[in-house]
């Protein structure tokens, strides 16, 4: 049982004492370590936002957000397909309310995604000239760059565009474009956002044949003289297969190309899984083992979700002056897009916080490298 969670059960004069001696703020606050304050001179530390938490519509959650976290994604909301619906259509609603949210709570917003060959708005499927792409292309990145340039701190301005082996995947935008359409991508969002840091992003990126992809496409692109500021790592990792030895490799290897290196999207898989990675594409079939925990996580998964975070936050800590920024992917257990893939209605546990907002024995170990 977490170390904070007894505050709300202790007697009068204790819960007193108890707030007494502890920094100002709610009371939420003050019994759980923050994250982002104990990590405020190594690296920021960001979580993604799904609609609810970025429409503010628990403040409780709000209020835990804020207190935890310095950075933020949106999980979905500036995605191809929903913030530009139509050839001629796009949506601001949710992304400007994101903005807001940031400016309000002094979260830094890291946009994602610009290019990504998921998530595309449903007309592209009936596109077939390499005309038609590239002016979705173009206005795409031009308009929605565009608009937030200034409003947010980064772009991830293309995604997962590598396959495992280190070669190009075969998207819609490879195939009518051509391979130089990361260069192109970057090039249109360095005139539309000038003020805006611009980023690779990928996952299985520090593995080997991947991350030697990953160099040759980062070096390309500054070979035609056009801005890249960083490459995200997005850390979707699995309990007991945390790849340190690869992770602490890509770290040296990304930072001598001279781009910040960032850790993304993390979130430590506990579900049983015949592969590695976040290709959204994937499916696994369900059957009776794939949901193993419905109601707990037993403890010994949990002693070694714990023993890999602080492993990983070991070694993010090592390498302090080269790692800029660790976001989370959600901001608690009930969040993951973990218990929807790659098979729907499973209970994961890939976060430090519990479905209650509650820090798990990770949170305490990560909390403990730093007393
Ligand atoms: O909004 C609809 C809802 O109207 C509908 O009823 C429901 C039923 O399927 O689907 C809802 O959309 C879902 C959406 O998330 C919002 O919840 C989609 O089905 C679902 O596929 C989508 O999943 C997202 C996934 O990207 C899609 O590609 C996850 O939330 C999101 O966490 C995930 O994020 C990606 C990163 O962007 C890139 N790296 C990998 C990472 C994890 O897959």
């Amino acid at each position: 049982m977490s170390a904070y969670r007894n505050i709300f059960s202790l007697n009068k004069t204790a819960f007193f004492l108890a707030t007494a001696i502890l920094p100002l703020g709610s009371v939420y606050a003050q019994t759980i370590p923050s994250l982002k304050d104990t990590f405020k001179k190594d690296f920021g530390i960001g979580t993604a936002l799904n609609n609810a938490q970025i429409d503010e519509r628990d403040p409780k959650m709000t209020e835990f957000i804020v207190s935890q976290f310095n950075m933020a994604t949106p999980e979905n909301i500036m995605k191809s397909a929903l913030i530009h619906p139509g050839w001629d259509t796009y949506n601001f609603e949710m992304a400007d309310k994101l903005v807001a949210f940031g400016k309000k709570h002094n979260i830094k917003i890291n946009g994602h995604t610009l290019i990504w060959h998921s998530q595309l708005p449903p007309f592209i499927r009936g596109i077939k000239s390499a005309d038609s792409i590239r002016t979705f292309f173009t206005e795409h990145i031009k308009t929605v760059a565009g608009r937030y340039d200034g409003k947010v701190l980064s772009w991830d301005v293309v995604n997962e565009a590598l396959n495992e082996d280190g070669t190009m995947r075969k998207s819609v935008f490879l195939q009518y474009l051509g391979d130089d359409f990361v260069t192109e991508a970057f090039r249109l969002a360095q005139q539309a956002a000038p003020k805006t840091e611009l980023y690779y992003n990928d996952y299985n990126n520090e593995q080997p044949a991947k991350r030697a992809g990953c160099i040759e496409l980062i070096k390309k692109i500054k070979a035609a003289g056009v801005r890249i500021d960083g490459v995200g790592i997005q850390g979707h990792w699995h309990v007991g297969k945390v790849p340190l030895k690869d992770i602490e490799e890509s770290i040296l290897q990304y930072l001598a190309l001279g781009v910040k290196v960032m850790f993304t999207e993390l979130d430590i898989e506990v579900l049983p899984r015949n592969f590695q990675g976040a290709d959204v594409g994937q499916r696994m079939t369900a059957n009776a083992q794939s949901n193993p925990y419905p109601e707990a996580l037993p403890d010994s998964v949990q002693q070694q979700l714990a023993a890999d975070y602080e492993a990983l936050f070991k070694l993010f800590l090592k390498h302090k002056d080269k790692v800029t920024r660790v976001t989370f992917w959600g901001v608690n257990d009930a969040n993951s897009w973990l218990n929807n893939w790659p098979i729907r209605g499973r209970t994961s546990y890939p976060l430090l916080f519990d479905r209650n907002n509650q820090p798990k024995p990770a949170f305490e170990k990560v909390i403990a490298l730093k007393k």
